[in-house]
């Protein structure tokens, strides 16, 4: 199978980048990825600069790989990282326009690479856990409703590719942060910091140029691991609540919703008004061990 690509080239972050046309072949049982190393190998083996993208598993694990294939994160195929894709997804003669993850937060740093060091960041301002969970314990040691656990378990598939930046017309990095703040809310160990943890990993999401959500969908159609839409719901009630409950001072050393200069009978009022909101949430919050 023969394909024209057009692939993003670009030096390094200072220079100015540009598409470069090639001819590729492929057969339809070689991933996309592999397509690339043969056109790569071809490059090389003409003293031209292969073509640097990020990869390390190819097993959709990961999250290393991504791209732009003809405007979408991922390429055509639904819940699918590039490195599963297959090249039976694309015709004869198709011609592809192959890009990086655009967003201020993702610098370029070479051709299809991108800087995503600023996801490494929000998690370390509150992606964790401080309890000592010791070794594993016997499965029903820890009572957790069935509910609960496999919606955190779906939380947890996300494996920080940042499609969901990269297709959010705001570059809002709202899906990652909430599979991350759903998949440890919904479990007794991350009680302890549930609240602050979404202050501070909205903060410094804020602090690192990602924009804010407005519902459009876009990052839940390309997520190759279905985090769903639901979950920004989750971590928006999350940053509510604790907005409501905290002083922001305290959390993340901001005052972002101004509750420093709110009187302590209005916080208690806000406190009331917070739990009657969750009392209409998602019932799976109520199942949660306190
Ligand atoms: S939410 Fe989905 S698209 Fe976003 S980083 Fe996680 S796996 Fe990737
Ligand atoms: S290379 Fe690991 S998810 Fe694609």
């Amino acid at each position: 199978m023969k394909l024209i690509l057009h692939v993003w080239r670009q030096k390094n972050a200072a220079s100015k980048g540009r598409m470069a046309r090639y001819e590729a072949q492929a057969n339809e049982h070689m991933s996309f990825l592999e397509m690339l190393d043969v056109l790569n190998e071809d490059l090389v083996s003409r003293g031209e600069d292969p073509i640097a993208f990020d990869h390390d598993c190819r097993e959709g694990i990961c999250g290393s790989c991504g791209f732009m294939i003809n405007g979408i994160a991922h390429g055509p195929l639904p819940s699918t990282t590039v490195c599963q894709l297959h090249m039976r997804s694309f015709q004869e003669g198709d011609e592809l326009y192959i890009e990086p993850w655009r967003a201020a937060a993702f610098p370029v740093i070479k051709d299809l690479v991108v800087d995503r060091g600023a996801f490494d960041r929000i998690i370390a301002a509150g992606g964790y856990i401080s309890v000592s969970a010791g070794s594993a314990p016997d499965a029903n040691a820890v009572p957790v409703p069935k509910k609960s656990a496999d919606m955190a378990m779906d939380a947890a598939q996300c494996i920080g590719c940042g499609a969901c930046v990269a297709a959010c017309p705001n570059a809002s990095a709202s899906l990652f942060m909430s599979a991350k703040t759903t998949h440890l809310g919904l479990l007794p160990q991350g009680q302890p910091e549930r609240h602050e943890r979404v202050l501070t990993m909205v903060a410094a999401a804020s602090l690192e140029l990602f924009g804010n959500c407005t519902n459009i969908g876009e990052c839940e159609a390309v997520c190759p691991k279905d985090i769903r839409l639901e979950f920004i719901a989750r971590l928006n009630r999350d940053f509510i609540k604790a907005s409501w409950v905290y002083r922001q001072e305290r959390a993340c050393g901001a005052d972002i919703l101004g509750c420093r200069r709110l009187s302590s009978r209005r916080l208690e009022f806000l406190h009331f008004l917070s739990r009657l909101f969750y009392s209409f949430g998602d019932p799976v919050d109520r199942q949660v061990p306190k």
